[in-house]
């Protein structure tokens, strides 16, 4: 049995054990790929909690969990306890006591915090207004994937300091890469809310095509995220000029790859050709969603198994 550990943002696992789980990763992938049957976790239960809507989220996890031989269940804040004011602490203590392993989609940070420290299971963030640590953790995978370390590498992010940009820095951080910034005025960083130690691995730029120079990887994100509706045509005009277009590629090294953690919405925060030409990683991004969060779930449930 496995210490309990939670990951409810990248920094609660150490490079190490990141590093492990991208070489799992690999393996349980590609026993995947040649249809080998890997069942670690039959008869253990996963509890999906949704707040807001998903559809790779709770993809990857459900299909995830069964392919590893375990089984998942979905709740709903629409039509369960939880959206009928029951308190956190009591639906953790309750849903832990159920399932092996809980994946939380939220709003407030303090909303899984609260819930982790009432659960005797481990408790994963699938997102929330402050962070969205599985997405980093595939995407960290891909670009390894494609391009190897990322250590000591440039990422751009283009747009809105939300939730998946918060999940990078502290990335950056954690592996030793740069991220270049640039969100329009009014949508700056917030270091304390993106949890970081420092602000060493980070510079922030008023202009987007030169935020974009010298990429390894260029990256964004809607202008509107979950929970932030009531602002949509206001984020519409304000974001005009952070779309990642071709000629913002340009700027970047000419092997640069294109992230979007997806939904993406093209002609806002990305040009059909960027996410549709040949430089975007997005679908092999989306699927590493499945391997990575499987290795997770491996870690957070059995611990550090060697890979043969
Ligand atoms: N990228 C991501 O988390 O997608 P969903 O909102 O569809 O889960
Ligand atoms: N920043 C987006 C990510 C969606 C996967 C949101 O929070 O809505």
């Amino acid at each position: 049995m496995a210490a309990l550990k939670h990951f409810l943002q990248l920094m609660d696992l150490t490079r190490e054990e990141l590093d492990h789980i991208f070489v799992r990763t690999r393996w349980i992938k590609q026993q995947f790929k040649s249809y080998q049957q890997y069942w670690p976790l039959q008869d253990r239960t996963l509890v999906m909690i949704f707040e807001k809507a998903s559809t790779r989220t709770r993809l990857s996890f459900e299909a995830g969990m069964q392919q590893l031989g375990g089984s998942a269940i979905y709740l709903n804040t629409r039509d369960s306890q939880l959206g009928r004011g029951e308190p956190v602490e009591d639906a953790a203590q309750v849903i832990s006591r159920m399932s092996d392993i809980v994946m939380i989609r939220t709003f407030e940070q303090d909303i899984i915090e609260r819930f982790a420290a009432n659960s005797r299971v481990p408790v994963i963030n699938g997102l929330t207004n402050e962070y969205h640590p599985c997405q980093i953790l595939a995407d960290i995978y891909t670009y390894i994937e494609h391009r190897g370390p990322i250590q000591g590498k440039t990422v751009t992010w283009i747009g809105d300091s939300n939730n998946v940009c918060n999940t990078w820095l502290q990335a950056a951080e954690v592996f030793d890469f740069n991220v270049r910034v640039s969100t329009p005025p009014g949508y700056e960083i917030e270091p304390e809310r993106a949890g970081l130690h420092g602000t060493g691995h980070y510079e922030e730029f008023a202009d987007p095509m030169i935020a974009a120079r010298g990429a390894d990887l260029v990256t964004t994100d809607v202008w509107t995220s979950m929970g932030f509706e009531a602002e949509n045509d206001e984020r519409l005009r304000d974001f005009a000029d952070w779309q990642v277009d071709a000629d913002m590629m340009k700027q970047a090294k000419p092997a640069a790859v294109f992230m979007h953690c997806l939904p993406a919405h093209r002609g806002e925060e990305v040009a059909a050709e960027v996410i549709d030409g040949p430089q975007s990683v997005v679908w092999d991004e989306a699927e590493n969603r499945l391997h990575a969060q499987k290795a997770l779930m491996e870690y957070l449930l059995l611990g550090h198994l060697e890979t043969k």
